[in-house]
């Protein structure tokens, strides 16, 4: 069942069309993640979500019933900002109990929950503590656990983990997914970071300029991109023009593509370019840079198109390695795996 609805969302901000007419459902118990550029409208639709913000027209829905007309505490939906914002001059056990005491919860219920919610993100030993003598990442916690500990039905984070070190950031990333499915909340996770998206979702949203491009699991998304915009969003892509003539593209590799004649572009990721030396079958081109990442070798290869190859080679004992100056040849390993999209490359 499907626990959030958004059915034609839209907002406009004075002349700036900030949401047009977004769609999204939402399983019970999944999360989906919004990913896109910096004032493309995910705060704005998070914030439509809670009531902060009044859309134009559309409705958003939570278990069947229509919210958008309830101001933001009757709408059952937790929020973790951003910036944590706990009250500094509240312990961690006060800043959790917080909306309870607001909602008037009976005094034994607000300790039974709040010292659930405490085990729960592994701080009961911290329940005395004021925010600033706790780390960041424990504050994060805390954030979380006081939007949890009211039980809401839809959980809404807009970017938790910014102000975190790469480190921490991926610890929480697994411990909030375990959380999310202990608890069995419905969610939706905002964040700049591809991979913080592809870790945590059940599904991604790509949002551009106030619209859901693509929404998909996010192997969907990698794979099967619909855009040059999603695909160069999600991990790295080789866009490459090319044209399509009788359901195949031309060029050294003829793939199929379900388009009809014209320009084109050959979406293949790095991993899936596979460096010959010397001439053969594929594009020609001279290695410009390489940047050893550890388990594989990315080359830049000027194939003649406005921006290099990406070729991602593993590194293997037998996989030859090139120099720059290095002549080699470029070629799509498996046909199957590239995408062909029409028209020109755009570059996101
Ligand atoms: N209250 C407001 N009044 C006017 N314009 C606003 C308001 N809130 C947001 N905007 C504008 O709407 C656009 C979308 O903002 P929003 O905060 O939703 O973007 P975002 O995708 O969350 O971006 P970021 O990744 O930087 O947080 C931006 O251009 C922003 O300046
Ligand atoms: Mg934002």
């Amino acid at each position: 069942m499907n626990q959030l609805i958004i059915d034609g969302v839209t907002k406009q901000f004075g002349a700036l069309k900030v949401l047009q007419s977004c769609d999204l459902t939402v399983e019970r118990g999944s999360v989906v993640t919004l990913l896109g550029p910096s004032g493309c409208g995910k705060t704005t639709l998070l914030r439509s979500i809670a009531g902060f913000v009044t859309p134009d027209a559309g409705r958003i829905r939570v278990k069947g019933q229509d919210i958008s007309r309830l101001p933001p505490n009757r709408r059952d939906v937790g929020y973790v900002f951003q910036n944590y914002a706990l009250f500094p001059h509240l312990t961690c056990r006060d800043n959790i109990a917080y909306g309870l005491v607001v909602r008037r919860v009976p005094k034994a219920e607000i300790a039974r929950r709040v010292s659930q919610a405490l085990d729960l993100i592994a701080l009961a030993a911290f329940a005395d503590r004021y925010p600033k003598q706790l780390s960041g990442g424990q504050q994060q916690r805390v954030a979380i656990a006081r939007a949890l500990v009211l039980e809401p039905q839809v959980l809404l984070l807009d970017e938790p983990f910014n102000a975190l070190d790469a480190q921490l950031r991926l610890s929480m990333q697994v411990e909030l997914r375990k959380l999310i499915d202990r608890v069995g909340i419905t969610s939706i996770f905002v964040t700049h970071d591809q991979q913080e998206a592809m870790a945590l979702s059940d599904r991604v949203a790509i949002m551009r300029g106030g619209r859901i491009e693509q929404i998909g699991s996010p192997l969907e998304i990698y794979d099967r991109p619909r855009s040059c915009f999603v695909a160069d969003f999600i991990g790295r892509a080789n866009l490459m023009p090319t044209q399509v003539r009788a359901g195949r593209t031309e060029g050294p590799q003829a793939i199929a593509a379900a388009l009809p004649d014209g320009p084109a572009t050959l979406v293949a990721r790095p991993e899936n370019i596979d460096l010959t030396p010397g001439s053969g079958p594929g594009w020609p081109g001279k290695v410009t840079f390489l940047t050893a990442l550890g388990p594989v070798i990315e080359y830049e290869v000027d194939c003649g198109f406005s921006v290099p190859v990406r070729a991602a080679l593993p590194r293997h004992a037998g996989v030859e390695t090139f120099e720059p100056g290095a002549l080699v040849t470029a070629r799509i390993r498996d046909e199957a795996a590239a995408v062909v999209l029409p028209g020109e490359p755009n570059h996101a």
